[in-house]
């Protein structure tokens, strides 16, 4: 389930969770000459992004070597209210200089099946690799949704067991339309894995995912994460963390 750290409050936590996106971006470009990352999309963060975009973070982060992905998207066009890549560009990429083609959006406007592989195909020729050998991104950063899905692997749905592909197109029944997303293999396979998840309203998933892992029965899809040689870390504010036994905050 990997480890957790909670702050006092939300500024707290997004100043750390600015703190790690900086140091894993930085020691990628040292290590490897690039930083590979798939943003999260949803409400949470969105203030991130916002204090990523400061000139003091900005400044600290190689965003020329930086190639962003996302985790998923809605199957609505890019300047939809719903788009993730929408928020990311109007809080993020729009305040950066960053080249063109170092942005890989997910084509929401298109067929989703179509859009879903022209993506893979998008992040196999970016990482030079196969759709047999899933890239190893230096960084995903994850949300929590209140039902446990996390990117847009929502509980019952087909994307939970796709055991090849990189990239799907995921009916959600709850919410009667196709979503966008990167599969397990490729999330189990990232160096890093953040969850950044905050608020009241997420206390008591937080607690089902991450404080009793080994209850019988409980298996949410962000429960599936579970990088094989990579960490995951949880990032939460108090709000979020609070119901968690002591021993795993
Ligand atoms: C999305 C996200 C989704 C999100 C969770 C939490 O496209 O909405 O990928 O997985 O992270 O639903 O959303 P909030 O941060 O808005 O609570």
């Amino acid at each position: 389930m990997g480890r957790s750290e909670v702050y006092p409050d939300h500024t707290a936590l997004m100043r750390a969770a600015a703190q790690h996106f900086a140091t894993i971006a930085s020691d990628a470009v040292v290590m490897r000459g690039k930083f590979m990352v798939a943003l999260a999309g949803g409400n949470t963060p969105r203030d991130l992004y916002l204090l990523l975009a400061q000139r003091w973070w900005r400044t600290r982060i190689p965003w020329d070597k930086s190639h962003i992905f996302f985790g998923d998207e809605r199957c609505v066009p890019a300047q939809h209210p719903e788009s993730n890549y929408r928020m990311v560009h109007e809080a993020l990429l729009g305040k950066l200089v960053l080249p063109a083609e170092n942005v890989h959006r997910m084509a929401g406007e298109l067929d989703p099946q179509v859009a879903a592989a022209a993506y893979q195909q998008e992040i196999v020729r970016t990482f030079g690799t196969t759709a047999k050998a899933p890239p190893r991104f230096d960084l995903i950063l994850l949300g929590l949704g209140s039902d446990g899905h996390t990117a847009s692997l929502f509980p019952g749905t087909a994307a939970l067991h796709e055991s090849e592909k990189l990239v799907v197109a995921n009916y959600v029944e709850r919410l009667k339309s196709f979503r966008l997303t990167l599969t397990l293999p490729v999330c189990n396979h990232a160096r890093y894995i953040i969850f950044l998840v905050a608020g009241e309203s997420k206390a008591d998933i937080v607690n089902e995912v991450i404080g009793a892992p080994d209850r019988p029965g409980s298996r949410y899809p962000a429960q599936l994460i579970r990088p094989t040689d990579g960490a995951a870390l949880w990032l939460l504010d108090r709000a979020a963390g609070h119901k968690l036994p002591p021993v795993v905050a």
